[in-house]
């Protein structure tokens, strides 16, 4: 609990890019915020590994704690923000801090995508509030915006980009035409990818946030071992190219429905019209698309990673609290959270992009035709370009809608023909 009219004392956990970013904007705009929401905003304590690293933060009158865990006990806190990551020291932290009644703030979307039912509930037995603006998108006001602003709407579906250095690496391919593992180098020489970038290029950053948003969307528990997870990496050139032909933008889009099979939720790459909204975000935005019954697709684009929009995200969780604002943290009370049945992805109904390095031999596309009639997909449209006979040229087909079942063994069998010399590349096509 805080005590409204005094000064809201704040303990931060982590001084890195997030947890330095929110001390500089609480000092920096004090006046402002304190105006905004009537009572000063106040960093009291903070905790970091390192004491001794110089961070360009003016810490004097602020206590230092070696143990973050002991601000959840710190009787000068009323309120702690969660900057650290992970899932150890930091889901400590969270726990001990909800037990004791303490507001927490936090960024840590992978603790939430893998703990989050679990910590809304402890919230709510402790009458404190979980806030977790920052975890989705950055700078993005995507949380509040699908937990109040569209509070009155079913939600039908939630699609976006979700992770900006994979957005950074597909639109640098598709505006150079170069392939993935020197964009990726560029990504990193740039500060915009991790030495180890897995996370981010593999799709597991991005789950972690989709897991989140398709929580509040349909007020479930998170459920990030049920996302059909697929990342960037074998996204070459040639298929950017095809899509740009064809139309399409290559966006790694994380994808929530609720559909009559249960919950599908996907995170892998996927062509959407480049004339639609979330086409047209680029480089290391951020787009996220909110179907509502009532008030249609909203979209919301902008930063999501980086000190300043994630600390303005951070901050604002702290002056809403600040008011006394009070919310479930997944928008309906945790004990009420559903587990909707998981859809499996063998159901979803899309439409595909297939691409095919066959040998340039009469009968190729025939042979090609007839496995996909057997299985009952049907072409929407076909790109064969430049002859090379006897040599390897590409086919590109794009199908009517058809379930991923029928899709997938048609191109398990397409694969055994003797004139198609490469596994085939499939990328669904997203039109809404
Ligand atoms: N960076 C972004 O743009 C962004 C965007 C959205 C969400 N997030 C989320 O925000 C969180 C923080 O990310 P970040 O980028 O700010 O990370 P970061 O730059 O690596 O900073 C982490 C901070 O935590 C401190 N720390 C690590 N282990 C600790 C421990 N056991 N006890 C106390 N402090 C400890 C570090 O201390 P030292 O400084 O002494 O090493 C550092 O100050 C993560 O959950 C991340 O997913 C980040």
């Amino acid at each position: 609990m805080t005590r409204s009219g005094a000064d809201l004392r704040i303990g931060i956990a982590g001084l890195g890019t997030v947890g330095a970013g929110t001390c500089r904007l609480l000092r920096e705009q004090a006046e402002l915020l304190a105006r905004r929401v009537g009572r000063p905003l106040r960093v009291t304590a903070v905790s970091a590994r390192d004491r001794d690293r110089s961070r360009g933060l003016d810490l004097v009158g602020v206590r230092w704690h070696d143990d973050a865990r002991a601000l959840a006990e710190d009787s000068e806190v009323d309120l702690v923000c969660e900057l650290i990551g992970g899932d150890s020291v930091a889901l400590d932290l969270v726990r001990a801090s909800l037990r004791r009644g303490r507001h927490v703030v936090t960024a840590n979307k992978a603790m939430l995508a893998l703990h989050g039912a679990e910590l809304a509930q402890l919230a709510e037995h402790n009458w404190a509030q979980l806030r977790w603006e920052a975890a989705v998108a950055g700078g993005i006001p995507i949380i509040r915006s699908l937990r109040e602003g569209l509070a009155a709407n079913r939600i039908l579906g939630v699609h976006g980009i979700l992770n900006g250095t994979c957005n950074f690496i597909l639109t640098t391919m598709r505006e150079t035409g170069r392939e993935f593992a020197d964009v990726l180098a560029e990504a990193q020489s740039l500060g915009y990818a991790e030495a180890d970038p897995a996370f981010d290029v593999d799709g597991i950053d991005a789950a972690h946030k989709l897991a989140l948003l398709a929580a509040l969307a349909f007020g479930g528990r998170p459920r990030f071992d049920a996302i059909d997870i697929e990342g960037i990496r074998h996204v070459s050139a040639m298929d950017i190219a095809f899509a740009d032909q064809l139309g399409y933008r290559i966006k790694l889009l994380g994808v929530a429905r609720l559909t009559p099979a249960g919950l599908e939720q996907r995170l892998h790459p996927c062509m959407v019209p480049a004339t639609a909204p979330i086409g047209q975000v680029e480089g290391v935005f951020n787009g996220v698309v909110i179907e509502g019954d009532e008030v249609g697709a909203v979209m919301h684009e902008g930063r999501g990673a980086g000190a300043g929009p994630t600390a303005s995200a951070v901050v604002a969780d702290i002056m809403d609290l600040a008011r006394g604002s009070v919310v479930p943290t997944f928008g309906v009370p945790a004990d009420e959270l559903a587990d909707h049945p998981i859809a499996p992805l063998a159901a979803h109904e899309g439409s595909y992009y297939i691409r095919l390095m066959v040998l340039d031999e009469p009968g190729v596309l025939a042979d090609v035709s007839a496995v996909l009639r057997d299985h009952e997909v049907s072409i929407e449209s076909l790109i064969q370009r430049g002859r090379n006979p006897g040599q390897a040229v590409p086919i590109v087909l794009t199908s009517h809608d058809t379930t991923e079942a029928r899709m997938r063994d048609a191109l398990a069998r397409i694969g055994t023909l003797p004139k198609v010399l490469e596994p085939p590349r499939m990328i669904r096509i997203e039109r809404s």
